[in-house]
């Protein structure tokens, strides 16, 4: 299909960018920088999530919030088809910029504002949306909320979810009032755009991403209990010490990561938090988190296996008990090939250089690939792509590319 000749207009889309990103916003001092802080559904989130219904019903979409709290804005189409869903989070880390995911739930109200301005109606059904706790910071599941509404979690489930206070993913959305009954819907395709978060992009020049799947993503929650004793008095041959395995566990991993016999691994200790945590006590419990990466499915699988090797050996060794918890599981995804090629068509129109890569974040088009031909295209991002940091950053002309990219493809798959 020719391109048409509808662009998005990329300083409107920054603007809004930048206006969502005051909500949450703070001062990080090692930087200077203002980041974004705005964990799902706090008061924060809530307050972007009404700022984006009311952007919704200025364009007129019919608005409505499902079971566990995604957001759905429908514009008609003049068929009653299965609609494009385009969609992406507007949760983050607490130490996140103002792009991850926001910029691809924007691009896709860009897109709606984009054809009210051509008093244009297109065939199918858009509906642009936005998908509870993506992220996985606050209830420690990545994807909550497109997995509920794909069904690869139960609502049950997910409700039962609790934060560190043990507030539950239900109590929390009875909070902020996004408790809602809608149906999620059946699309027919699904799209997401999103900065790339690595530094691929950037360095080979390339101005857009065309996302081939993601990797397989494995998060563990541990708590490890030892014993608390006199840092000065106890012996090394009677110490039980939990900050010693943990400290252990996230060597290890780091060990397995460059061994290279897991392919392309990648582990994070994200947290981990000493129980009492004084100067002069031998911690006797340790809380941490374990991500692992890969590409492979058959090496996470293997990796997962010789973690749990691992923590029987520390038991043994260090005199100390694992409590282990599985608390997101995902296998490598891959995209749909005919909406792949259709950006990669898209973009050498544009006259963009576009890039073929594997997503090293999960993302909601990992959830709706389950369902209906998925596809993302990537922003790419500057400072080495950084992410989940206040340095976050693409340039208007960055963002604006791979948005024309989104509205292109969304054009042609609004055609039945
Ligand atoms: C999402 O940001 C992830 O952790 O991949
Ligand atoms: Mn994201
Ligand atoms: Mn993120």
């Amino acid at each position: 299909m020719p391109l048409t000749s509808l662009r998005v207009d990329a300083q409107r889309l920054s603007a809004s960018v930048q206006s969502l990103g005051e909500i949450g916003s703070y001062l990080d001092e090692p930087s200077g920088l203002r980041g974004v802080n705005r964990l799902a559904l706090t008061a924060e989130d809530a307050k972007a999530r009404r700022q984006i219904m009311s952007w919704m019903e200025e364009l007129e979409l019919e608005v409505s919030v499902d079971p566990i709290g995604n957001v759905y804005g429908k514009l008609a189409g003049s068929r009653d088809l299965a609609p494009l869903l385009i969609g992406s989070h507007i949760d983050s880390v607490p130490s996140g910029g103002i792009f991850d995911g926001s910029l691809g739930v924007l691009s896709g109200l860009e897109i709606v504002r984009v054809l009210r301005e051509a008093k244009r109606t297109p065939e199918r059904p858009l509906v642009i949306s936005f998908f509870t706790e993506e992220e996985g910071c606050r209830f420690g599941t990545d994807m909550l909320g497109s997995a509920v509404a794909t069904g690869r979690i139960e609502l049950a489930q997910a409700y039962a979810l609790t934060d560190r206070d043990g507030i539950t993913v239900e109590q929390a959305l009875e909070a902020i009032g996004f408790l809602g009954t809608a149906s999620a819907p059946k699309p027919h395709a699904f799209l997401e755009l999103h900065i790339e978060q690595g530094p691929v992009l950037l360095r080979g020049e390339h101005e857009v991403g065309l996302v081939t799947g993601v990797q397989a993503i494995r998060w563990q929650e541990l708590e490890i209990q030892g014993r608390s004793a006199h840092a000065g008095t106890t012996p090394t041959y009677l110490r039980r010490d939990a900050g010693l395995a943990a400290a252990r566990i996230n060597v290890s991993l780091r060990d397995m990561c460059t061994s290279g016999d897991y392919g392309e691994m990648r582990a994070t200790v994200g947290r981990n938090q000493f129980h009492p945590g004084r100067v002069n006590v031998i911690p006797s419990g340790c809380s941490l988190t374990v991500d692992v990466r890969n590409l492979d499915d058959e090496a996470m699988g293997r990796a997962a296996a010789d973690l749990e090797v691992l923590y029987l050996k520390l038991e043994a060794e260090e005199g100390v008990i694992i409590e282990r918890r599985v608390t997101a599981e995902t296998r490598t995804v891959r995209f749909d090939e005919g909406i792949r090629t259709r950006m990669a068509r898209v973009a050498s129109d544009l006259g963009l250089d576009a890039h073929e890569l594997v997503s090293g974040a999960g993302h909601d088009a990992q959830e709706w690939a389950s369902v209906c031909p998925a596809g993302v295209v990537f922003a790419t991002g500057e400072n080495e792509g950084i992410s989940h940091n206040p340095r976050e950053f693409s340039t208007v002309a960055q963002c604006e590319a791979a948005a024309n990219v989104l509205l292109q493809v969304a054009l042609e798959l609004l055609e039945a």
